[in-house]
C-alpha cells in the first residue's frame, strides 16, 4: 500500500488516497427513493392528463374543503368517502373536481388509477349495447377503479335499469370505502329543517336508495359565486 502511495506521489497524484467509495445512488438515479417518487409522480400526472378533458388540463383545486378531501384521499383512501360538489352552473365544480384528482396525482401515489366521466356518458355505457364489453363489465370497472369522478350527476331522470346499475355502483364503492367525487347542480336533499322541499334535488332524480348512500359518507362542498363562463366571476 505504501509503495502504491509513493508511486502516486511520484506521478504528482499524492492527493489521491484509498478510501471507501460512495456509490450510493443520487436522487437522479434508480435506487434512490426520490428518483422513484419522481417516477411515480410522472406516471400519475400523465394518467391524470389522459383522463382530463382539455378545458380542465390547468385545473388546480383551490377550495380548502376540496384540498382537504384530496389530502385525506392520499393519507387514507378508505376514510375519504365521497366528495360532493354542488352549486349553480359555471361556478367551477368540474374545475375543482379535476383539480382534486391532480392534487392526488402530484403526491406520487403507489397506485394511481382513475376514471372520470359525465353521468350521461356513464349511463350510456351502462345501457345494454352501450359498450363492447357489456354493461356488467362497465359497472364492475367503475366499482373497482381506485378513483372515480362522476361529473354532472342528476341532469336527467334515469331508467329503472340505470338506477339499478347506479345503485350497485355507489353501494359497492360505499361498502368498500373507495373514494368518489361527484359534481351536481342539485343538492342531495333540498328539504329544510322542517322537512319542506326547497326545489328539485338528487333524491327526486335518483331515488332514496341512492341518495341515502350519498348522505352518510359525503363531504358536501357548495361552490358558489357567479357563472365563470359569463366572465363575471
Ligand atoms: N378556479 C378557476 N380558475 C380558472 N378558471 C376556472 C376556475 N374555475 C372554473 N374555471 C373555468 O370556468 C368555467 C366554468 O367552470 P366549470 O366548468 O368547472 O363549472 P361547473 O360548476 O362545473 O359548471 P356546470 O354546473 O355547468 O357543469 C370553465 O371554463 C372553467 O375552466
Ligand atoms: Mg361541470
Amino acid at each position: 500500500m505504501q509503495r502504491f502511495q509513493r508511486m502516486l506521489e511520484a506521478r504528482g497524484l499524492g492527493h489521491i488516497t484509498a478510501g471507501p467509495i460512495d456509490d450510493s445512488p443520487t436522487p437522479d438515479e434508480p435506487g434512490h427513493p426520490e428518483y422513484h417518487r419522481r417516477q411515480r409522480i410522472g406516471l400519475a400526472v400523465s394518467r391524470w392528463k389522459t383522463a382530463t378533458p382539455y378545458r380542465y388540463q390547468q385545473a388546480v383545486a383551490a377550495h380548502p374543503q376540496v384540498t382537504a378531501w384530496a389530502d385525506r384521499a392520499v393519507e387514507d383512501p378508505r376514510t375519504a368517502g365521497i366528495l360532493f360538489l354542488t352549486g349553480p352552473f359555471g361556478t367551477g365544480k368540474t374545475h375543482e373536481a379535476y383539480g382534486a384528482l391532480r392534487r392526488i396525482a402530484e403526491t406520487g401515489p403507489d397506485r394511481y388509477e382513475v376514471i372520470a366521466l359525465t353521468a350521461p356518458d356513464m349511463y350510456a355505457l351502462m345501457r345494454p349495447g352501450g359498450s363492447d364489453h357489456g354493461p356488467e363489465y362497465e359497472v364492475r370497472r367503475l366499482m373497482r377503479i381506485p378513483l372515480l369522478l362522476i361529473d354532472d350527476l342528476g341532469t336527467e331522470k334515469i331508467s329503472e335499469f340505470t338506477e339499478e346499475a347506479t345503485y350497485r355502483l355507489l353501494n359497492e364503492r360505499y361498502n368498500e370505502c373507495r373514494p368518489l367525487i361527484i359534481t351536481s347542480n342539485l343538492p342531495v336533499d333540498s328539504r329544510d329543517r322542517d322537512g319542506a322541499k326547497r326545489g328539485t334535488d338528487l333524491h327526486d332524480q335518483l331515488g332514496a336508495r341512492i341518495t341515502s348512500r350519498l348522505a352518510q359518507t359525503t363531504t358536501v362542498v357548495v361552490i358558489g359565486g357567479n357563472d365563470r363562463r359569463l366572465g363575471v366571476a
